[in-house]
């Protein structure tokens, strides 16, 4: 009877958390474990937030973030854009619910994934200082709302304090203001840091920074938006049973086969075919029968067609959910924000992993105004900035060997050197959900590291020229630190002028100097090759099957 009256004590103790509960509770794994980066994260979901919008209205983004300290350890944060605005309906949930967004049932690139952002710099502001958000929106139709918005964090639904309508002007947009707890710093992992990458990462958004410490101006560098991505149907290659289950209960298909081939890109009837086969899914007769409707599909049989899909070969998905930077924009946004002596940049082709498309670009600069070694990191043009040694782009940045390339350093190069590592795709495969280390998968390993190969080797024909000029200028000093004694001596021995004399020997250093930095420069210069290595994963082949 004790088991039975201590079940019952616990079923009365057992009940539903929400997800604001949750996150709440666990605010670490969305990344505020600290002040310093609490006050980072919120800018940076703001402004997220701000360029995702921007980008798919097709706006030049022009962004204003205002962080002022009220009191010890406590600020105003402002992030206004100039995008589409929210629609009034949608304002509250947007700011007042967690996970509700836009962006999670798309499959297209972007930088919000899960509609977690915004709604938790919300949460952790009214936790903090017990304020509420205040949120401006226009959508351009003359009407200006402004809402204060708080989240009853039991039920993860908004509570709004007031709702009015401000001006009438023709602005359309977003703007946010948080009064949260936090400490401002301009260190390595900073929001004025998470700035100036993020101008280096988005050439084409203007950015301003009303700081504690004085204003920061970040212009554009291009006027033209990336090509704005395409949304695709999920790839089988990626699928998992949990993702099959949920999505045979929702489809609309009449049959096993239509739904695997209209639901999923890349499955023709033949492939279809084959999967049912393989998955041994049969009628009465025996023989494989694809008519079965999906929701009758039993858990048995969705395991087997996860499994039978791995043996079953595939195109790869399409490609054009991706919107990479092209190496023209990666170099443009280096140049402006770095001025660099040198500048170079590689675009991978798309490729994919577990099925889900993605893309490696490296940008690489070097000398000018950069002093010390520089490393970063973007995912679908949005800085990391913590979390280096856990991320994929760290790992095979260690695996290079930078002295072959005439650069100083074990694992990452030491010097003037900044490197640029982005990964665009549909799905970043993350190691947490603070969105931080992109996970290690062998092909992402390789594709980065083919990149980096790519770009330093030019890297190093730059700087092997440049210690070439070094060598022939310093031979050059030597013959004109002689060249005076040379032509007092000359003149003694022929008679003639000495200052005369003087500017015939520079003429003959001039031209010899020059010869030889003419052959320097043509020959063809040896730098380490590029290597392929690397396993492949299933959905990771080159060749097109269909
Ligand atoms: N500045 C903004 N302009 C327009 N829409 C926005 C803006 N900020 C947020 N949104 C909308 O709110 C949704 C939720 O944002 P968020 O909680 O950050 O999640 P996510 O970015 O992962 O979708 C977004 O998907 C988007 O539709
Ligand atoms: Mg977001």
């Amino acid at each position: 009877m004790a088991q039975k009256d201590k079940a019952e004590e616990m079923a009365g103790q057992t009940k539903e958390i929400s997800v604001s509960e949750f996150f709440e509770k666990n605010r670490h794994l969305l990344g505020y474990d600290n002040k310093i980066k609490a006050l980072l994260i919120i800018v940076k979901e703001g402004v997220d937030n701000a360029l995702d919008a921007a980008e798919e209205a097709r706006i030049m983004p022009e962004i204003f973030v205002k962080v002022e300290e009220l009191e010890r350890e406590k600020y105003k944060i402002v992030i206004k854009d100039n995008g589409p605005g929210i629609v009034k309906a949608n304002i509250p949930k947007i700011f007042g619910t967690l996970l509700y967004g836009s962006k999670f049932h798309r499959l297209r690139q972007s930088r919000g994934q899960q509609g977690l952002g915004v709604s938790c710099a919300v949460m952790y502001s009214q936790l903090t200082t017990g304020e509420s958000t205040e949120v401006i929106s226009s959508t351009g139709d003359g009407k200006t709302h402004k809402y204060r918005i708080k989240i009853d964090v039991k039920n993860n639904k908004p509570e709004i304090l007031s709702d009015e309508v401000v001006d009438m002007d023709t602005w359309h947009g977003v703007q946010i203001m948080f009064i949260c707890e936090g400490i401002y710093r301009e260190h390595k992992q900073s929001i004025l840091e998470y700035l100036k990458e993020t101008a280096i990462s988005n050439p084409f958004a203007k950015i301003t920074f009303d700081s504690p410490n004085g204003k920061f101006d970040f212009s554009a560098g291009i006027d033209k938006l990336p090509d704005e991505p395409s949304e695709i149907k999920p790839h089988l290659y990626g699928v998992e049973v949990g993702i099959l289950s949920r999505m045979l209960k929702a489809t609309k298909a009449r049959t096993l086969q239509s739904f695997l081939t209209s639901e999923f890109s890349r499955v023709g009837s033949t492939a279809a075919n084959e999967i049912i086969t393989k998955a041994g899914i049969v009628g009465e007769d025996g023989s494989p029968d694809g008519r079965l409707s999906p929701k009758r599909l039993t858990d048995e049989q969705m395991v087997s067609i996860v499994k039978a899909v791995k043996e079953v070969k595939l195109s790869r998905p399409p490609t054009d959910c991706l919107s990479p930077l092209g190496s023209d924009s990666v170099e443009k946004g280096l140049k402006k924000e770095l001025n660099p002596d040198f500048i170079t940049a590689v675009s991978r082709s798309p490729t994919v992993y577990r099925g889900w498309p993605f893309q490696i670009e490296v940008g690489l600069a070097y000398g000018g105004s950069i002093e010390s070694a520089k490393f970063m990191r973007f995912a679908n043009r949005v800085p990391l900035l913590y979390q280096q040694g856990d991320c994929a782009m760290t790992k095979a940045m260690a695996t290079i060997d930078w002295r072959r390339y005439g650069l100083q350093g074990d694992k990452l190069p030491e010097g003037p050197i900044a490197i640029f590592i982005h990964m665009a795709s549909v799905w970043v495969p993350f190691t947490s959900e603070s969105k931080e280390a992109v996970a290690s998968y062998p092909i992402i390993l390789k594709e980065v590291k083919l990149a980096l190969q790519e770009a330093t080797r030019k890297l190093s024909l730059y700087l092997s020229g440049m210690r070439k000029a070094q060598y022939q200028q310093e031979r050059m000093k030597i013959f004109e630190r002689y060249a005076g004694d040379t032509a007092t001596a000359l003149a003694e021995l022929t008679g003639r002028d000495a200052d005369e004399i003087q500017v015939m020997i520079n003429e003959i250093a001039k031209t010899v100097h020059e010869e030889a930095l003419k052959t320097e420069n043509g020959k063809e210069e040896e730098a380490p090759p590029v290597e392929v290595e690397g396993g492949k994963e299933n959905g990771e082949e080159d060749e097109e099957a269909e």
